[in-house]
């Protein structure tokens, strides 16, 4: 990992150097504990050692995204499913929210069809199992359908993301926890001052496609905390530093204007063994709240891809992420969910997508979940739900959005 030039050792760095000198007994307090502690996968993780029932102990959510696909959610209903992904996921979430179910390229088969079968699907398992869901997202450059380069154009794209909003988010209105409205629309790198990301939308409607979005999406599910979704923004290198600071104009921005908005969602994709975030992203939490602002962990899984040895190192460094990540930010009052990417290693994206930044060069499986690929808690699990025990209590909402 790219080390800081911090004098003070980090938790991580002197769990590291003790380990590699063998030093048990010099060991502080918690890691000896994380050392001592059951094997992971032999953990009970079942209704009230679940992540679901530690997090709800805490007035938190803990969630993942799900494939709705993979769910037996007939099974549920009839009382008898016996698939381990569903019965994980029902176990284990408070909250839920579609991989890619709920994005344009899935729900748009035609330019004038809605194909809501797996969005559907998966809010009817969320009724089943008593579980908010998370709507994500309502307007992104990537997943765009086939036909939207062709279709769409300067004169018809408002009205194209406009009625797209109003029948998705209206058609869930009153059953989403929270709506991802616009994804990822900060690029620094893009060289624009206001960090506007180039993307078929700002091309095509100018750069108040963001706020159309969101004042779009306030009418069509007036109960949805509306949120702003982004990645690359927790660490404090210069560049996600600088990204930071514009999703903080962006934001400032909405409130001068009145753009109806409730939350960030930090993403929270993290590098094993790179930078580890810290003061730049409390402050910009603590920004946040100034604003009136919620921050969500939307998407949280650590990236094993360069770090060496074998499972039980990726699963030691991945512990140690959701450790340190997790008790820097519950650690806020207005941070009140988190939800991973996915449950299992057997179905996460880090597994499944064909590129480079996502392969171990040992060609092994990554294991950036707290649960591994045969359904068995990891060193993850316990340093997730150690995190949420260790959050300060929320109090609940009484009134307004839930
Ligand atoms: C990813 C899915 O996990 C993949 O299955 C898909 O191929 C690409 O999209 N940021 C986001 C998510 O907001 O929608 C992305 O999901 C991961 C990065």
């Amino acid at each position: 990992m790219a080390e800081t030039g911090n004098p003070e050792m980090t938790r991580r760095q002197f769990g590291r150097a003790a380990l590699a000198l063998g030093t048990a007994a010099a060991l502080p307090g918690w890691l000896r504990a994380q050392q001592n502690a059951a094997p992971a996968a032999s953990v009970s993780v079942s209704g009230p050692d679940s992540l679901r029932a530690h997090a709800a102990a805490r007035g938190l959510l803990y969630g993942t995204a799900v494939n709705p696909a993979l769910l037996d959610v007939d099974g549920v209903a009839a009382g008898n499913a016996s698939d381990g992904y569903t019965l994980l996921i029902k176990e284990q979430a408070g909250i839920v929210v579609a991989e890619g179910a709920m994005k344009w390229a899935a729900l748009r088969p035609g330019p004038s069809i809605f194909d809501f079968t797996m969005a559907d699907k998966l809010m009817r398992f969320a009724g089943l199992a008593g579980q908010r869901v998370r709507g994500h997202n309502l307007c992104w450059h990537e997943a765009l359908p086939s036909w939207f380069k062709s279709t769409v154009n300067e004169s018809n794209a408002r009205t194209h993301l406009t009625q797209h909003i109003q029948a998705v988010a209206g058609r869930y209105r009153g059953q989403i926890h929270s709506w991802d409205v616009v994804n990822e629309a900060i690029n620094p790198g893009d060289g624009r001052p206001d960090g506007l990301r180039k993307t078929p939308w700002l091309e095509l409607i100018g750069p108040d496609y963001i706020e159309l979005a969101f004042r779009t999406a306030a009418d069509a599910d007036p109960h949805a905390r509306l949120t702003y979704n982004d990645y690359g923004i927790e660490l404090d290198t210069p560049e996600q530093t600088r990204k930071r600071e514009l999703v903080l104009q962006l934001l400032r921005r909405f409130k001068d204007n009145r753009v109806p908005i409730h939350a960030v969602g930090v993403q929270s994709h993290i590098q094993a063994d790179g930078p580890q975030p810290g003061a730049g992203l409390q402050r910009f939490i603590h920004e946040a709240a100034r604003m009136g602002l919620e921050v969500y962990v939307t998407e949280m899984d650590v990236n094993t891809r360069s770090v060496a040895g074998g499972p039980e190192a990726q699963d030691a460094a991945v512990a140690q992420v959701y450790r340190d990540y997790l008790s820097i930010v519950l650690a806020e009052p207005n941070v009140p969910i988190a939800l991973t990417w996915g449950i299992t290693d057997a179905h996460s994206w880090l597994n499944e997508i064909n590129e480079p930044w996502a392969k171990r060069q040992d060609g092994s499986l990554q294991r950036p979940l707290p649960f591994n690929d045969d359904l068995k808690p990891t060193p993850a699990f316990l340093a997730l739900r150690a995190a949420l025990d260790s959050a300060p209590p929320r109090r609940k909402r009484r009134s307004g959005r839930e």
